[in-house]
């Protein structure tokens, strides 16, 4: 067994104050096991469902399923189908605020590769009348475009054909310019520490160094803040990270609130039970010894501006960019000016990466 290095220790005494809490969440990152896979049902769930299904948890929507140990639903052929999507269960309950929020015309995922949470609030708002109009995932770093493009376009059957799916390769400021109040839903699911990675199994060296957690809270407000001009009035912003320590989480929201004050966080009923114990404002946590997720961090604000949401008027757009169309590649609207011809998946020339 791995021991705790010193830093992960004194995280587990900032995060709980019971000592068995603490070698809970230790064990759960130097001993990691393996969570249950999870797949995310692109459409209506065949008949015959071809994997052993866990228990489901109150929140979980019906296009989530967790599955038993053991279960490799990569190599079925379904996946390759575009039938599921594989995440982890935490980007369920990160995401799982939206399954609050009635509708949205406009889906803009700022942080968007590989695609997961996008796919979430697609299928989500897909289910709704009316379906959004636009879903546009941007990825700020070129060279995760291609894993972005290529989950859209797999799994495009989880957003209504109706809805245009355009991708982007944007640094946020340069979003924020482009399409400030244009979007109803934003999400920020933010680069982080990495430290969830460790309860995976992965390595994620200097997660817990003050350095890394400075610098990756500095870039979650950056980001939080350009994103913030993305928001209709009315719209909703949810921040999102898979980081443990409360300057990614806790106090980047707080940040953003006395930034920000025309936000407001909005309680999420459904997850009550994972209410943060380090903040009285609303905002949820799942931590890895739960055995439902590596762990996450999730907060809904709302922007009580009062106002309409501004029309989209999309950049013109650059390599490796354009529009998911209605089940195949090319851009729905001429006005945009992508030619089908080029994209590609995963060919490594997706743009010039401008994120940090
Ligand atoms: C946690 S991951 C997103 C996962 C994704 N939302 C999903 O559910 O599949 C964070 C993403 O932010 C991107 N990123 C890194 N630096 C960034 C920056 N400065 N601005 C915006 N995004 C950035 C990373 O490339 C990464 O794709």
């Amino acid at each position: 067994m791995p021991e705790a290095s010193k830093l992960l220790l004194k995280l587990s005494q900032k995060l709980f104050e019971e000592t068995a809490e603490q070698s809970q969440f230790v064990a759960a990152l130097t001993q990691p096991k393996p969570f249950h896979p999870c797949i995310l049902w692109t459409q209506s769930k065949p008949e015959s469902i071809p994997f052993t299904l866990e228990a489901t948890v109150p929140w979980q929507p019906m296009f989530v399923d967790r599955l038993a140990l053991g279960e490799k639903p990569g190599k079925n052929p379904l996946h390759d189908q575009g039938e599921f999507y594989c995440l982890d269960f935490s980007s369920v309950f990160a995401a799982s605020p939206l399954l609050q929020l009635e509708s949205a015309s406009v889906i803009l995922d700022v942080c968007a590769s590989p695609g997961g949470k996008s796919l979430f609030a697609g299928r989500w708002f897909s289910l709704k009348e009316p379906a959004p109009q636009f879903l546009i995932s941007n990825e700020a770093i070129g060279k995760r475009i291609g894993a972005l493009i290529s989950n859209l376009k797999r799994c495009r059957c989880a957003i209504a054909p109706s809805t245009q799916v355009i991708t982007l390769n944007r640094d946020p400021s340069v979003l924020a310019e482009l399409l400030p109040q244009t979007a109803d839903v934003v999400l920020v699911d933010a680069p982080c520490s990495g430290q969830s990675l460790l309860a995976k199994g992965i390595k994620a060296d200097g997660c817990f160094h003050p350095v890394s957690i400075n610098k990756n809270a500095n870039r979650q407000k950056r980001i939080l803040a350009n994103a913030a001009q993305l928001v209709a009035p009315q719209g909703h912003l949810l921040y999102m990270t898979c980081a443990y320590s409360p300057e990614e989480n806790e106090q980047v929201g707080e940040w953003f609130l006395s930034r920000f004050p025309e936000f407001q966080p909005l309680a999420v009923p459904h997850l009550a039970a994972y209410q943060s114990h380090l903040s009285d404002r609303p905002c949820y946590r799942m931590f890895p010894q739960s055995r439902l997720g590596a762990g996450a961090f999730t907060m809904l604000f709302q922007n009580t501006t009062p106002g309409q949401r501004s029309e989209l008027s999309l950049p013109t757009l650059g390599r490796g960019e354009g529009g998911v169309g209605s089940r195949e590649w090319g851009v729905g609207s001429g006005e945009w000016g992508v030619g089908s011809g080029e994209w590609g998946v995963g060919s490594g020339e997706w743009g010039v990466g401008s994120g940090e």
